[in-house]
């Protein structure tokens, strides 16, 4: 855990899952498995569409926070089925993703572009986290490093050029595309050491100071069975689970891993 991380983040990205009738059925369950913890932070990032059904079934419960998945690069205007930073702001949403790999993928997201919703969430006010993370091919010809701090270079050169920022207490998420919904998870040693990686990146681009602080959370296939692991790796300052997120009985075990319940 680095120094400046208070305590674990643990984060549900529910991606294209639950409309706002199963958003509040999953609440109903989840909140009576797992009690409010002051030691951890759970984060939920439900389909934009069920974010106000979140917020009103969760009633007083105001420790399970909520974020927007994506957001615009720009703040307001004729774009179609878009939704803003500040928008997200303005429904009292806490947090927000930037490049994720489906984003990436899916909807040409580069890594110019990830900067600048990068800086929308962090002018709006919200707590952006940042994700990185390397292809199979990639991985399999030696390039993770290469990859990891080319993401996070030309992200940071975008966020520059948006005008917006600065960017300080930094979460990231380091998320190795071939371990997202395929079942296989990197062992505790490959996160170890691109979670090295990515604060060596930091060091050298912000500071040393940045590098320590910042909170870097594990990605990929986590469950119930391996979130313990996952967690005792040095450097892991929590997680961003899909799959497993989406049923309340197992994200409510994650979400209490190594607690006494
Ligand atoms: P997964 O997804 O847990 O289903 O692998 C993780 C993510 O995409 O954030």
């Amino acid at each position: 855990m680095s120094e400046a991380v208070r305590q674990p983040v643990l984060a549900a990205n529910w991606k294209m899952f639950k409309g706002p009738e199963a958003t509040r059925a999953f609440l109903d369950r989840f909140m009576r498995l797992y009690p409010a913890h002051s030691d951890r932070s759970v984060v939920f990032f439900p389909a934009a569409i069920s974010l106000s059904a979140f917020l009103a079934a969760r009633s007083d419960r105001d420790d399970l926070e909520v974020g927007i998945q994506d957001v615009h690069t720009e703040v307001e205007g004729a774009y179609t089925g878009a939704v803003s930073a500040a928008m997200a702001a303005e429904a009292k949403l806490g947090w927000g993703l930037a490049g994720h790999s489906e984003r990436r993928r899916d909807f040409g997201d580069e890594d110019a572009t990830v900067g600048t919703k990068l800086g929308r969430l962090l002018e709006a006010g919200l707590r952006p986290i940042l994700c990185v993370g390397e292809t199979l091919e990639e991985r399999r010809a030696g390039r993770l490093e290469e990859v990891l701090s080319r993401q996070m270079e030309s992200v940071l050169d975008g966020l520059a050029s948006s005008g917006c920022g600065p960017w300080h207490d930094k979460v990231l998420a380091y998320e190795p595309v071939w371990a997202i919904g395929t079942g296989e998870t990197a062992t505790p040693r490959d996160a170890a050491e691109a979670h090295g990686l990515i604060r060596e990146g930091l060091a050298r681009r912000a500071s040393d100071e940045q590098a320590a602080t910042a909170a870097i959370l594990y990605g990929g296939s986590v469950k119930p069975d391996n979130i313990e692991a996952l967690l005792a790796v040095d450097g892991v300052d929590g997680v961003l689970v899909g799959g497993a997120s989406l049923d309340p009985d197992s994200f409510a075990q994650i979400c209490l891993a190594g607690s006494d319940r």
